[in-house]
Protein backbone atom coordinates (compact mmCIF):
# COMPACT_ATOMS: atom_id res chain seq x y z
CA UNK A 1 0.00 0.00 0.00
CA UNK A 2 1.48 3.47 -1.15
CA UNK A 3 1.51 6.52 1.62
CA UNK A 4 -1.35 8.06 0.05
CA UNK A 5 -3.69 4.92 0.10
CA UNK A 6 -3.03 5.00 3.56
CA UNK A 7 -3.58 8.79 4.23
CA UNK A 8 -7.05 8.12 2.23
CA UNK A 9 -8.12 5.15 4.32
CA UNK A 10 -7.55 7.28 7.48
CA UNK A 11 -9.64 10.16 6.73
CA UNK A 12 -12.05 8.01 4.82
CA UNK A 13 -12.80 4.96 7.16
CA UNK A 14 -14.30 7.28 9.92
CA UNK A 15 -16.68 8.71 7.07
CA UNK A 16 -17.24 4.72 5.68
CA UNK A 17 -18.41 3.71 9.48
CA UNK A 18 -21.23 5.97 9.72
CA UNK A 19 -23.28 4.69 6.43
CA UNK A 20 -26.17 2.10 7.72
CA UNK A 21 -26.81 0.47 4.70
CA UNK A 22 -23.66 -2.14 5.00
CA UNK A 23 -19.87 -2.22 6.08
CA UNK A 24 -18.80 -0.07 3.70
CA UNK A 25 -15.44 -0.31 5.18
CA UNK A 26 -15.08 -3.59 3.77
CA UNK A 27 -17.34 -2.42 0.67
CA UNK A 28 -14.79 0.03 0.25
CA UNK A 29 -11.98 -2.65 0.07
CA UNK A 30 -13.89 -5.03 -2.21
CA UNK A 31 -13.87 -2.16 -4.61
CA UNK A 32 -10.57 -1.20 -4.05
CA UNK A 33 -9.60 -4.71 -4.87
CA UNK A 34 -11.74 -4.79 -8.13
CA UNK A 35 -10.51 -1.48 -9.14
CA UNK A 36 -7.31 -2.72 -9.15
CA UNK A 37 -7.66 -5.75 -10.95
CA UNK A 38 -9.63 -4.44 -13.52
CA UNK A 39 -7.51 -1.25 -14.48
CA UNK A 40 -4.64 -3.99 -15.08
CA UNK A 41 -6.31 -5.48 -17.86
CA UNK A 42 -8.44 -2.64 -19.49
CA UNK A 43 -5.75 0.50 -18.72
CA UNK A 44 -7.52 2.41 -15.99
CA UNK A 45 -5.74 5.50 -14.13
CA UNK A 46 -4.86 4.03 -10.68
CA UNK A 47 -3.83 7.53 -10.03
CA UNK A 48 -7.11 8.67 -10.06
CA UNK A 49 -9.43 5.28 -9.40
CA UNK A 50 -7.49 4.66 -6.14
CA UNK A 51 -9.07 7.54 -4.48
CA UNK A 52 -12.36 7.14 -6.35
CA UNK A 53 -12.57 3.36 -4.66
CA UNK A 54 -12.25 4.04 -0.83
CA UNK A 55 -14.08 7.18 -1.10
CA UNK A 56 -16.74 6.41 -3.59
CA UNK A 57 -19.33 6.04 -0.87
CA UNK A 58 -18.16 8.71 2.02
CA UNK A 59 -21.35 10.76 1.24
CA UNK A 60 -23.53 7.97 3.04
CA UNK A 61 -22.00 10.00 6.43
CA UNK A 62 -24.11 12.74 5.82
CA UNK A 63 -27.43 11.45 4.46
CA UNK A 64 -29.65 11.01 6.80
CA UNK A 65 -31.07 7.95 8.54
CA UNK A 66 -34.37 8.18 7.44
CA UNK A 67 -32.91 8.23 3.74
CA UNK A 68 -30.79 5.11 4.28
CA UNK A 69 -32.56 2.69 6.57
CA UNK A 70 -36.11 2.84 4.87
CA UNK A 71 -38.55 0.72 2.75
CA UNK A 72 -39.98 3.81 1.11
CA UNK A 73 -38.52 3.71 -2.13
CA UNK A 74 -39.11 7.46 -2.73
CA UNK A 75 -37.15 8.47 0.51
CA UNK A 76 -34.41 5.67 -0.17
CA UNK A 77 -33.50 7.19 -3.57
CA UNK A 78 -33.05 10.84 -2.51
CA UNK A 79 -30.60 9.29 -0.32
CA UNK A 80 -28.47 7.72 -2.83
CA UNK A 81 -29.06 10.94 -4.80
CA UNK A 82 -27.72 12.77 -1.52
CA UNK A 83 -25.00 10.11 -1.11
CA UNK A 84 -23.17 10.85 -4.76
CA UNK A 85 -23.70 15.13 -3.85
CA UNK A 86 -21.99 14.40 -0.64
CA UNK A 87 -19.51 12.31 -1.80
CA UNK A 88 -17.98 14.11 -4.10
CA UNK A 89 -18.08 17.12 -1.71
CA UNK A 90 -15.91 15.21 1.05
CA UNK A 91 -13.64 13.40 -1.55
CA UNK A 92 -13.05 16.90 -3.07
CA UNK A 93 -11.93 17.91 0.17
CA UNK A 94 -10.01 15.02 1.20
CA UNK A 95 -7.95 15.08 -2.30
CA UNK A 96 -7.00 18.53 -1.58
CA UNK A 97 -5.72 17.83 2.28
CA UNK A 98 -3.51 15.19 0.63
CA UNK A 99 -2.47 17.70 -1.28
CA UNK A 100 -3.54 15.88 -4.96
CA UNK A 101 -3.57 18.65 -7.36
CA UNK A 102 -6.84 20.86 -8.67
CA UNK A 103 -7.37 18.51 -11.75
CA UNK A 104 -7.23 14.96 -9.54
CA UNK A 105 -9.85 15.98 -7.05
CA UNK A 106 -11.84 17.19 -9.48
CA UNK A 107 -11.82 14.26 -11.41
CA UNK A 108 -12.20 12.33 -8.59
CA UNK A 109 -14.97 14.08 -7.32
CA UNK A 110 -17.08 13.59 -10.75
CA UNK A 111 -16.68 9.85 -10.78
CA UNK A 112 -18.41 9.78 -7.34
CA UNK A 113 -20.97 11.99 -8.78
CA UNK A 114 -21.53 9.85 -11.68
CA UNK A 115 -21.09 6.69 -10.01
CA UNK A 116 -24.72 5.44 -10.19
CA UNK A 117 -24.96 6.59 -14.02
CA UNK A 118 -26.25 3.80 -16.54
CA UNK A 119 -24.06 5.19 -19.55
CA UNK A 120 -20.76 6.25 -18.13
CA UNK A 121 -18.97 7.62 -21.00
CA UNK A 122 -15.13 7.90 -19.59
CA UNK A 123 -13.28 4.95 -19.15
CA UNK A 124 -12.33 5.88 -15.16
CA UNK A 125 -15.92 5.86 -14.34
CA UNK A 126 -17.03 2.68 -16.39
CA UNK A 127 -14.25 1.14 -14.39
CA UNK A 128 -15.50 2.10 -10.83
CA UNK A 129 -19.02 1.21 -11.39
CA UNK A 130 -18.36 -2.07 -12.70
CA UNK A 131 -15.88 -2.44 -9.82
CA UNK A 132 -18.34 -1.45 -7.52
CA UNK A 133 -20.94 -3.97 -8.91
CA UNK A 134 -18.53 -6.94 -8.41
CA UNK A 135 -17.11 -5.64 -5.01
CA UNK A 136 -19.31 -8.66 -3.59
CA UNK A 137 -17.57 -11.03 -5.16
CA UNK A 138 -13.93 -9.92 -3.27
CA UNK A 139 -16.34 -9.14 -0.06
CA UNK A 140 -16.26 -12.54 0.18
CA UNK A 141 -12.56 -12.90 0.20
CA UNK A 142 -12.44 -10.18 2.39
CA UNK A 143 -14.89 -11.95 5.89
CA UNK A 144 -12.48 -15.56 4.41
CA UNK A 145 -9.00 -13.40 5.19
CA UNK A 146 -10.38 -11.39 8.72
CA UNK A 147 -11.75 -14.87 10.19
CA UNK A 148 -8.84 -17.01 9.34
FE1 LIG B 1 -22.51 4.33 -3.94
FE1 LIG C 1 -20.42 1.34 -3.57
Amino acid sequence: MSIKEGQIWKLARPLLEKGLNKDFVLHAQGVLAAVKLIAKEEGGDLEILIPAAILHDVGWAKVPNDNQKTKDTEKRAEGEKLHLIFGAELAGDIMQKLDYSDKAAKEVAKIIKSHMDTEPNDKNTKILIDADALSDVFRDNFYAESKA
